[in-house]
């Protein structure tokens, strides 16, 4: 497109160059003066100054006038150049200082006022749980271990006893993962509890231990009070003469400091790892024994299970049953959580939603 501001013949003589510095003249202020912010007024200066514009035309034109009157007319070209420069800069300092005038007029912003606050979020109610059980443990003197989600079948189930036909070990159960690509013939899966924290510190150190992991396990189940993903500690103590006495002393001093204390009775029970198997109640903590319906009218609430350690499973992990006896205990966390902060349903804990985990 044709600049409007370029003059159309091309000043060959002083009096055209003269013509042209007249037409400047004519428009600079005004032009520089209808500019109203920094990128129409360096537009503005461009027709004037730039390299297609009116004085730099006039400029390249001096070439062609005779050499007597070429300083002359160099000089008033140059004389218009500096008027029209400065007139820009003078231009350019005013827009700026409107533009911090506009700001300081503009509504205040008040430094002084206070901040927002940003909220402030809290431990998830079974990571509560989790802490406060495995003080307790640590408090006892047990050691906190950490193992994977993903485990062997010797870890999860052969080593801890379990024959291969048990129900637990069944497809409906059990999430079972593809072995890693060197090892086609691995049988790996999702654990199903935190027993296997046992073979896996069994096998690794040498008694006496005092071991307590707290972690995520999984089993193919989904209702209101099964989620496929949930939570379990385990605990277990080995060394010469560990009796069940240690057991209940255990069981008893974590009670006490998680609900206060209140009796505990064993019932006889069945796990493949442990002989003789428990489960352990304790005097319910709504009815304090007189029944209610979150006992169903027993008066007693099941906690945990627990046992001796399986001469079996000490075989299997290296350590001489002859010499060591030893006690294992392990128990969800998600109900302890359910029961602390009367939440009706498991699968709510899981579903991420602010508006229920700010509850607690
Ligand atoms: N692993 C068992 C389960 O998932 C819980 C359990 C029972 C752990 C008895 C133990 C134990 O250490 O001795 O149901």
């Amino acid at each position: 497109m044709a600049d409007p501001a370029a003059p159309s013949t091309a000043p060959s003589s002083p009096n055209a160059i003269d013509v042209a510095l007249a037409d400047v003249d004519a428009r600079y202020r005004d032009d520089f003066a209808k500019a109203l912010d920094e990128q129409a007024l360096r537009e503005a200066n461009a027709r004037f100054l730039g390299r297609n514009g009116a004085l730099t035309a006039a400029l390249k034109e001096m070439g062609k006038i005779p050499a007597t009157e070429r300083k002359a007319a160099g000089q008033r070209v140059n004389a218009m150049k500096g008027a029209v420069e400065a007139a820009f800069e003078a231009r350019l300092a005013g827009l700026h200082r409107a533009a911090r005038e506009a700001e300081l007029q503009a509504p205040p912003f008040d430094l002084t006022l206070p901040g927002r606050a940003a909220p402030r979020g809290h431990l998830h109610p079974v990571t509560q749980v989790r802490e406060d059980i495995l003080d307790v443990f640590r408090d006892l003197g047990f050691v906190v271990a950490e193992g994977p989600q993903v485990d062997l079948e010797e870890n999860n189930f052969t080593k801890l006893g379990f024959p291969p036909d048990h129900p637990a070990v069944d497809m409906q159960d059990t999430f079972w993962v593809k072995p890693p690509k060197g090892a086609p013939d691995a049988r790996v899966l999702l654990r199903t509890h935190t027993s296997n924290m046992q073979v896996r510190e069994m096998s690794a150190r040498k008694p006496p231990m005092a071991i307590v992991s707290a972690g995520t396990v999984y089993r193919v189940d989904d209702d209101p009070t099964h989620t496929p993903m949930f939570h379990q500690m385990e605990a277990f103590y080995v060394d010469e003469h560990v009796t069940m006495a240690h057991l209940k002393g255990v069981i008893a001093a974590f009670v006490a400091k998680l609900f206060g204390e209140r009796p505990v009775r064993f019932r006889p029970s069945y796990f493949p790892f442990v002989e003789p198997g428990v489960e352990v109640d304790m005097r319910c903590t709504f009815c304090e024994g007189a029944g209610c319906r979150l006992c169903k009218g027993t008066g007693w609430m099941e906690i945990l299970g627990a046992g001796m350690i399986h001469p079996v499973v000490f075989e299997h992990c290296g350590i001489d049953p002859e010499k060591y006896s030893g006690f294992a205990l392990g128990t969800g966390l998600d109900r302890p959580a359910m029961q602390r902060y009367g939440i009706p349903d498991l699968r709510l804990m899981f579903e991420g939603d602010v508006r229920f985990l700010e509850q607690f």
